[in-house]
């Protein structure tokens, strides 16, 4: 069984770190191939990749092929791996907009195709990966997919039409979530606080926060309540956030990102 990546960027480097890391993946063979000098170098000696001359020989030998290119490469990409992909092989789209009615119907077969959808986090083995199939994908090809995501966070797998909403959240919100810890870091500052010391005050605040919603299961709304006592300080700082139209903001923000990727998805 031969997982094979086609582009070794980023994304492809922060999943292949994370399944090497993990027991299951320890001993997987797993091939690639980049237009990069520098990255094929990096992924092979680290990683343990075995880096073949180029995509088509990727495409001949993986049973598990994995799409890690920018979206607009996939039509070149195409046109140089249909003829000599692997019969039965799974595709493993990584691409953004490119849904699995597109990305089967270029392929020009039946193929089994995987959408998934990871985020930044990946890096550092926290990404909310969404995932979702077309027909032709089959039990072990999911549950290879679930494991290579396993290794770099948490695997969600969903019906299509749930992986725009979804994917806003996890892929677009961390900016939205820096500019926030930006804000609380430069606010501590002028509050007093050492740059260093409000940075990690800040990021670690978060991280409690969002643990206590997850091991609670109580409702954000909930918690607020509980760290909003009469007359006291906090409600003074809720109060001008929503004055302010904090959440009308982020309503506003997650929906111009639906919009957005609407017009670019095909
Ligand atoms: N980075 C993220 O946080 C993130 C999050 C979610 C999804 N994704 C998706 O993941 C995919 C990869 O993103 P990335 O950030 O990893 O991109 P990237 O860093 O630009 O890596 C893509 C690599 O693939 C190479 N490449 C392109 N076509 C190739 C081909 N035919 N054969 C061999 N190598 C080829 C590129 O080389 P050249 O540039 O020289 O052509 C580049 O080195 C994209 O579809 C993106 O939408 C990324």
């Amino acid at each position: 069984m031969h997982i094979g990546f086609i582009g070794l960027g980023n994304m492809a480097r922060a999943i292949i770190a994370g399944m090497r890391e993990n027991d299951s993946f320890r001993n997987a063979s797993i091939i690639g191939s980049d237009h990069n000098m520098d990255k094929r170098l990096e992924l092979g000696e680290r990683w343990g990749v075995t880096i073949l001359e180029d995509d088509i020989s990727v495409a001949m030998q993986a049973d598990m092929l994995v799409l890690a290119v920018k979206p607009q490469a996939l039509p070149v990409l195409f046109k140089r791996i249909i003829p000599v992909r692997k019969p039965g092989q799974c595709i493993l789209s990584l691409a953004a907009g490119k849904s699995l009615v597109w990305l089967a119907k270029s392929l020009g077969t039946e193929s089994p195709v995987i959408r998934a959808m990871p985020n930044l986090a990946a890096r550092v083995g926290s990404s909310v990966t969404a995932l979702c199939a077309n027909d032709q994908v089959i039990e072990t090809q999911k549950n290879l997919a679930t494991e290579i995501f396993g290794a770099v966070g948490q695997a969600v797998w969903m019906t299509e039409d749930l992986m725009k909403a979804f994917s806003t959240i996890t892929g677009a919100a961390p900016a939205f979530t820096f500019l926030y810890l930006e804000a609380l870091t430069s606010a501590g500052l002028k509050a007093g606080l050492p740059k260093k010391m409000a940075l990690e005050a800040a990021c670690n605040m978060m991280i409690g926060a969002a643990k206590l919603v997850l091991k609670s299961g109580e409702h954000p709304a909930s918690l607020i309540d509980q760290v909003t006592s009469p007359g006291g300080t906090t409600i003074e700082g809720m109060h001008t956030l929503k004055a302010l139209g904090f959440e009308h903001a982020i309503h506003e923000a997650i929906a111009a990102v639906i919009r957005k990727d609407g017009s670019l998805s095909v």
